[in-house]
């Protein structure tokens, strides 16, 4: 896979266009004013006022509370949407449809039959799409997918990850089966893509979970497995702690990604001889760039520039199989496959 790497390119400057103006919105949206060849041109808000409050931040941006005018401005190029995810779907067909690249929170959307769809729609009209899956552009994650590929781990055989958080019931839309409620869409996905990345498409999925009355899936763990016995051990929670850390485990060590694992600045080796595998792991700190987003941010700019329609780094393959996943473990805890145990609360 090739990736625009040449920083001294000179960048045409992207004018972006913020849809959201809740706390990821926050974060991102500063780490994108920071990269080179961005402008943020347009803040859009149900609300008009917080859509200009958050647009002041940023120099001679304009702001509105009305999608199709965002959408009708002739000198946008790009859409970064940061809403709830139930909304992703249709903000980001729209966009597509109005000629816009679009970077979209991660999910893209809730079935992989939407995700099929708006890659449809981009290719045709051969635009950019890509969910903001900033994980894959952490530089922890591509050194831990470096490491393996130097066999410093030997065949990788195991991996277990975890995402579990009691997020406190403030009402927001992570409680809201409407707006954003899945466990497993919002946090889930992270265990999810990083077993994708390192195994592929499971053969199959065993996968149990806490499902609210009202079909909102407060927890689960899940195993996905592949051919010759290697699996991926996986839990999301929004109800209690689960260890936030990764690790990938192979014929001739480990690596452990600490906690938040999608996020990590820094990974530890267990390789080489029986006492550094097992008591003196080689630990590899890397900074941190702005909020983290910066790497996904540049990455992003320099594939629209460079006149690509997805990113190497997070393919539309990639993302239709991790919701292909996705689909098979939700339909396995929400009751859609009776041999799978289920709790109901
Ligand atoms: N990459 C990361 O690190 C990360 C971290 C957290 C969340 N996320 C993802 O980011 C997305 C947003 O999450 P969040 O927790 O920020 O959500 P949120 O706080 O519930 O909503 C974000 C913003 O979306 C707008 N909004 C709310 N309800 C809406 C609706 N029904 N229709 C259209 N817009 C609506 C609001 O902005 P206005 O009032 O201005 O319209 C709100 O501030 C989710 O997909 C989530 O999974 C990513």
């Amino acid at each position: 896979m090739t990736i625009v790497q040449d920083r001294s390119t000179q960048l045409r400057t992207l004018r972006w266009g913020i849809v959201g103006t809740g706390r990821i919105s926050d974060s991102v949206v500063a780490d994108l004013a920071a990269c080179q060849g961005t402008e943020i041109r347009t803040v859009h808000s149900r609300d008009a006022g917080k859509a200009a409050d958050f647009a002041k931040k940023f120099a001679d941006a304009g702001s509105t509370d009305s999608y199709e005018e965002l959408l009708a401005d002739p000198e946008l190029d790009v859409v970064y949407i940061a809403t709830p995810f139930a909304t992703h779907y249709a903000l980001t067909r729209d966009a597509l449809l109005a000629g816009k690249h679009v970077l979209v929170e991660k999910p893209m959307a809730v079935t992989a039959g939407e995700v099929e769809k708006l890659f449809q729609i981009a290719r045709e009209r051969n635009l950019f799409l890509m969910e903001g899956m900033w994980m894959k552009f952490n530089p922890a994650f591509i050194l831990l997918q470096e490491q393996i590929a130097r066999d410093r781990i030997g065949a990788p055989r195991s991996l277990r990850a975890m995402f579990g958080m009691p997020f406190p019931q403030d009402g927001g839309s992570r409680w809201d089966v409407k707006r954003s409620g899945s466990t497993l869409l919002d946090q889930g996905i992270y265990p999810v893509t990083l077993a994708h990345t390192i195994f592929g498409v499971p053969e199959s999925v065993y996968a149990a979970g806490t499902v609210r009355s009202d079909g909102l899936d407060l927890a689960e763990h899940f195993t996905l497995e592949y051919t010759d016995g290697r699996f991926a051990q996986c839990a999301s929670s929004s109800q209690e702690f689960a260890d936030l850390s990764g690790s990938i485990s192979g014929t001739k060590g480990w690596i452990v990604l600490p906690g938040p694992f999608w996020s990590t600045t820094s990974i530890q080796i267990h390789a080489g001889s029986w006492q550094t595998i097992i008591h003196a792991p080689e630990s590899v700190d890397l900074d941190r760039e702005g909020n983290g987003y910066v790497p996904m941010l540049r990455a992003v700019n320099e594939a629209i520039t460079a006149g690509l329609t997805e990113h190497p780094l997070h393919t539309a393959a990639d993302t239709t199989a991790v919701f292909r996943t996705l689909d098979m473990i939700r339909s396995a805890i929400l009751g859609g496959n009776s041999t799978v145990p289920k709790n109901r609360v």
